[in-house]
């Protein structure tokens, strides 16, 4: 057994990083300013995009990015049951009305056959999420938008790096936010950044983020500053502060190696696990794209392991490897069972994977050893020998 806890997730944050960050104490400039400055522009060039905004995270992005395309009570939002309760959540936020369409069981993204049955007279918006960095299937989607003139709103949280046919997920499209969360394929501690074509839609975002405010705290308390501003709306306080992006500013030009290291870990997990039958691995679609592999996330097969998921979970913890679960399905939640009385048999797919679902290690930063240790503590937990 391992000597030390085999975290599921650990960020790789360099020397450079610790350096930016202690810039920015010791200049006296903490909070949003010219490292922001930069991180943003750094994004916009690696997203080939005119607009890459940050913000506190990507909860507060896709809340925003709702309230650019003015979407509110009556209107209805369609995504997915299979993630985390943030896609929901702010669609509450909002005022409006969560619609569900479930994802398809081997790759946990929204499955898009379903998606027209469920776009109605009040649909404004199409909220697809790239689960675990798998790209979904954006042509029919971005198809179904145009026929009936919806908004897509892409929940990107897992997904910076990622491609779809050829193209970087945050490069095209209407919306896309991701998260830099620790657990994410790159962070600033907390944070997130929506990335958008629309000088529209980036000049209202750069409002809400900022109470709302025609000028940053940056362009009021410099020297050629000005100490006056007009309130535009009543916005929210949701800036990602200097400290924060310091952090990102060496993230970034590393997150392509990080996803490659990722890669050749998840590929590892995939060949080692094929003929191990109390997993199901997750599955990748036929159509072009880079996965960025932020979760390496089967399912416990728990009728033939004759333990539960948590039960695994628990075995695992115990023999020094860490493992979390990315997600139950969110409709089964209090708040979204009461209020829409959605229950245990609506959406079959989502609930199955939320059931079994498990995320076993996966970062850059993993060696192949500790990546055995994982696969020796499965073989013993199973009493089975994992070949290859
Ligand atoms: C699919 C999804 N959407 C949104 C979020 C929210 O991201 P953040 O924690 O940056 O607010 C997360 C975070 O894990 C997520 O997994």
């Amino acid at each position: 057994m391992r000597d030390s806890f085999l975290p599921f997730s650990k960020p790789s944050i360099s020397e450079a990083a610790i350096n930016e960050v202690t810039d920015s104490m010791r200049s006296g400039w903490l909070t949003t300013g010219p490292k922001l400055k930069k991180f943003e522009q750094m994004l916009a060039e690696y997203l080939h995009v005119p607009h890459a905004l940050c913000m506190s995270s990507a909860t507060a992005g896709l809340q925003l990015a709702l309230m650019a395309l003015d979407i509110q009570k009556g209107d209805e939002v369609i995504t997915t049951p299979m993630t985390f309760a943030a896609s929901l959540n702010v669609i509450e936020m909002v005022g409006a009305t969560v619609k569900l369409v479930d994802v398809e069981r081997d790759t946990y993204n929204i499955d898009v056959t379903k998606l027209e049955a469920a776009i109605t007279k009040n649909t404004k918006a199409i909220m697809p999420v790239h689960f675990a960095g798998l790209p979904v299937d954006l042509d029919p989607i971005y198809a179904l938008a145009k026929k009936y003139n919806l908004a897509v709103l892409e929940d990107a949280a897992h997904a910076i790096g990622a491609e779809y046919k050829g193209k970087k997920i945050g490069s095209f499209g209407d919306l896309q936010v991701f998260s830099f969360h620790p657990n994410k394929n790159m962070t600033t501690g907390e944070g997130g950044c929506l990335s958008t074509h629309s000088d529209k839609i980036a000049e209202q975002i750069s409002l809400l983020r900022f109470h709302g405010m025609d000028r940053e705290a940056w362009n009021r308390f410099g020297k050629d500053g000005s100490p006056h501003y007009k309130i535009i709306y009543p916005g929210f306080k949701y800036n990602m502060m200097d400290i924060q992006a310091a952090i990102g500013i060496h993230q970034l030009p590393f997150l392509d190696e990080f996803i490659e290291k990722r890669t050749a870990l998840a590929k590892r997990y995939l060949e080692k696990l094929k003929d191990f039958e109390y997993l199901t691995l997750p599955k990748s679609p036929d159509y072009q794209h880079k996965h960025a592999w932020h979760l390496f996330a089967p399912t416990l097969n728990d009728k033939l392991a004759k333990i539960s998921r948590d039960e695994l979970m628990a075995k695992l913890k115990s023999m020094n490897i860490g493992c979390s679960v990315h997600y139950e399905a969110t409709h089964l939640y209090p708040y979204y069972a009461n209020k829409y009385g959605f229950k245990l048999g609506d959406f079959p797919n989502a609930e199955a994977i939320g059931k079994n679902v498990i995320s076993l290690p996966l970062f850059p930063d993993m060696t192949i050893s500790e990546q055995d240790d994982v696969l020796d503590a499965l073989e013993q937990i199973f009493n089975t020998s994992i070949t290859n």
